[in-house]
């Protein structure tokens, strides 16, 4: 059951490749066209959208701040991502106009659940993206766009993740052709989409090296990670996924935010991931990104960075290197969360514990 491999966990990592593509799967009819048969909107409800919020929890939160990132760049609607048990007590300015979308493996975790139901009340009209067919949430919701990971055991959650952002993209993608009527970036971005589950897959194949380095960390007492853009839920992902595996203090920050505070932790020997931007990206960040390596490395942080294959300029500023083939800059997050999630794995491995179920954790937690 567990596919040849010693943990739920690892073997989902490695579902990856088919959690992205099976999630793609008849999404688009032969002219190309984007075609979501259960949105539970017509077109012309969807046009009178005006503001977007997308409510989650954990892991699915953060592909929905990865969500936000793509959706207002390419549908220009605002988007907000909220944490569904702060949104559910705070009042928020909703109305019939507003698309709640909430994010959920399970379909049963109780917050998210509440919040949608807050969001009915209000009168928003709302859209689960759910790995679990008949759940309640997708079941309570107007429509829903099934994220097609299979099950997923292992409490700390992986494919599932990349499959939320993947249907989240399609959301997006959707939302510009009903909106904007502008097919062709739709095809690009979805041509790319494609083109993903294979450099998982290569991506996969060259984990040694940070296996090796997690395995020499079992001792470590804090990491910390940093990122900009979509990098920068991806930062929080990692420690996330540290902290729940391997019980190791654990913290993400966006990487603009470092003077603002957190370069004071910085201190001789301190493991920093930084996950940096493709030096192709339009909106420019990638020497922002390096300068920050330098900074970090000049007060003496042992720098673990995950750049793009042929990204020469960090390799001065590096202890490691750990490579991610290239992709659209808002698609990154498919390949850079990878080592992370197997970098928290092998870490856990390394300290004898228990992976597919963390102490304290439950697959999904549905009382409030
Ligand atoms: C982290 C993790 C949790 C869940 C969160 C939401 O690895 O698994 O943070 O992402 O509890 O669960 P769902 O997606 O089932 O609503």
């Amino acid at each position: 059951e567990k596919g040849g491999f010693d943990t739920f966990m690892e073997k989902e990592i490695h579902d990856q490749p088919h959690a992205v593509a099976d999630t793609l799967l008849g999404r688009t009819d032969e002219t190309g066209s984007l075609v979501l048969d259960e949105m539970g909107m017509s077109e012309e409800d969807l046009r009178a959208i005006d503001k977007m919020v997308i409510v989650a929890c954990g892991t699915a939160a953060y592909a929905g701040m990865v969500a936000k990132y793509a959706i207002e760049r390419w549908a220009r609607i605002p988007v907000e991502v909220e944490l569904a048990h702060e949104f559910r007590y705070r009042d928020p300015v909703i109305d019939e106009k507003t698309l709640v979308v909430s994010i959920s493996q399970s379909g049963e975790t109780m917050d998210t659940l509440m919040a949608v139901r807050h969001a009915k009340e209000l009168g928003a009209r709302t859209i689960s993206i759910c790995n679990t067919h008949g759940s309640t949430i997708p079941r309570e919701s107007d429509g829903v766009l099934y994220t097609h990971a299979g099950p997923e055991i292992a409490v700390a959650s992986t494919k599932a993740f990349l499959a939320q952002i993947t249907a989240s993209y399609i959301l997006g993608l959707y939302l510009v052709q009903v909106r904007r009527d502008k097919r062709e970036g739709v095809a690009e971005v979805m041509a790319e989409l494609q083109a993903i589950p294979a450099k998982i897959e290569s991506l996969l194949e060259g984990m040694d090296r940070v296996k090796e380095i997690a395995r020499f960390m079992a001792d470590t007492r804090a990491v910390l990670f940093l990122g900009r853009h979509v990098g920068f839920p991806v930062a929080m992902e990692g420690a996330l996924k540290l902290k729940e595996l391997a019980y190791i203090h654990a913290e993400g920050f966006a990487a603009g935010e470092l003077k603002h505070g957190p370069i004071a932790l910085i201190e001789p020997g301190q493991p920093v991931f930084v996950v940096v931007p493709s030096p192709d990206s339009e909106h420019g960040l990638h020497g922002k990104v390096v300068s920050n390596i330098q900074e970090i490395r000049a007060r003496g942080a042992r720098t673990l960075v995950i750049a793009e294959e042929g990204d020469e300029d960090v390799v001065p500023f590096a202890d490691e290197v750990i490579r991610v083939p290239r992709t659209q800059a808002l698609l990154a997050p498919l390949l850079t969360v990878v080592p992370l999630q197997v970098f928290a794995l092998e870490l856990s491995t390394a300290k004898g514990l228990d992976v597919d179920q963390p102490r304290n954790l439950a697959k999904s937690v549905t009382v409030e």
